[in-house]
């Protein structure tokens, strides 16, 4: 790939993905190596856009919503940078604006979206060819997720056996041409930052909860049978999946010591109003680590279903979805800062 905007700058962008059979718990915690495969499908809105320019400072240095990052986050960059600079032998340091178009405390995900956009812009920058499934080992150092929204669509995120991870990284199987009838509401209950990270709380759970091996197995069993379903566009099955991969998540984490609780009153209201729902139009749920719920739905029922929301919780945000996503090479202009 040609860096087109002058001597190691280069700007991408990703969207964000929504696993079905999640993410939780790592076979190495410096690789992010999961301990099972996962699938997620991959949004297309609201992309994080990134720029990777070269610094003269004696330091890397990334700027994330206009606020400096700082050790350790900083350090999930510096692994991306490390590599690249082994594979490119040029030793300069870089400067990191990462631009997201949704505000990181809607929790929708954003670290997946940032280093997907990272890892192409930061291997561009450098003049570093990699293949798609390069790039997305790459993007898993930032953050395990991230990896899904290298290639976007529907993703499966393989856990791979090799100790350097070469082999941990994210496949589509399906584009987001495959089932454009698919639509994702975020409902945002809450725009807290979240009590314990993804990343300090699969560590706790795996070390602590005695049901995580049983976790861990569930996964490895449902991410074949959620790209099926995906693949044979089978909802209710889909439906039955992502609901329980989301459910055993939660209830693994309430197993951890101390536990963890992501969700909140609100969440557990709209989980109930999701199951009374689901008996008139097609729909089903999922959670990550924080209290707003996703519903998953099919057109034309997005709309109705985003008004039944409103009409019992007038105070809750919307966000609408569909699948789409893919890293790409952007324009980096208008992320510049005013001057
Ligand atoms: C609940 O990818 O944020 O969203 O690899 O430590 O950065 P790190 O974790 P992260 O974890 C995401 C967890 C999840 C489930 C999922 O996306 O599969």
């Amino acid at each position: 790939m040609s860096a087109p905007y002058g001597p190691l700058t280069a700007c991408a962008e990703a969207t964000a993905n929504i696993a079905m059979v999640k993410y939780w718990g790592k076979r190495d915690s410096i690789l992010n190596l999961p301990v099972a495969d996962s699938v997620a499908l991959c949004l297309d809105s609201f992309p994080t856009r990134v720029l990777v320019t070269q610094a003269e400072t004696a330091q890397d240095e990334v700027i994330w919503s206009g606020r400096p990052v700082q050790p350790p986050q900083l350090g999930r960059f510096g692994r991306i940078l490390a590599l690249l600079r082994e594979r490119s032998g040029l030793r300069c340091t870089t400067r990191t604006e990462v631009r997201p178009q949704l505000p990181d405390a809607v929790g929708l995900a954003g670290s997946s979206a940032a280093f997907a956009a990272f890892a192409l812009a930061a291997s561009a920058a450098f003049r570093v060819e990699m293949s798609e499934r390069e790039l997305s080992a790459l993007a898993r150092l930032g953050s395990g997720s991230a990896s899904r929204s290298v290639p976007g669509g529907f993703a499966r995120w393989h856990r791979g056996q090799q100790a350097d991870g070469s082999d941990s990284f994210s496949e589509r199987f399906a584009s987001a041409l495959h089932w454009p009838e698919l639509r994702l509401l975020a409902v945002i209950v809450s725009r807290q930052p979240k009590p314990v990270s993804s990343t300090v709380g699969m560590i706790r759970t795996s070390r602590t909860s005695a049901l995580f091996p049983l976790f861990a197995d569930q996964c490895s069993r449902l991410a074949p049978e959620a790209q099926a379903a995906i693949e044979g566009r089978d909802f209710d099955r889909l439906a039955r999946i992502a609901e329980l991969s989301a459910q055993t998540l939660h209830g693994l984490c309430l197993t951890a010591s101390p536990p963890i609780l992501y969700v909140r009153q609100r969440t557990i209201e709209l989980l109930e109003l999701a199951c009374d729902l689901k008996r008139s139009v097609p729909l089903f749920f999922t959670l990550d680590a924080g209290p707003n719920p996703i519903f998953v739905t099919l057109a034309p029922h997005d709309l109705s279903v985003s008004r039944e929301i409103l009409q019992r919780f007038p105070d809750v945000e919307i966000l609408s979805c569909g699948v789409g996503g893919g890293v790409r090479v952007a324009d980096p202009g208008p992320i510049r800062s005013p001057s």
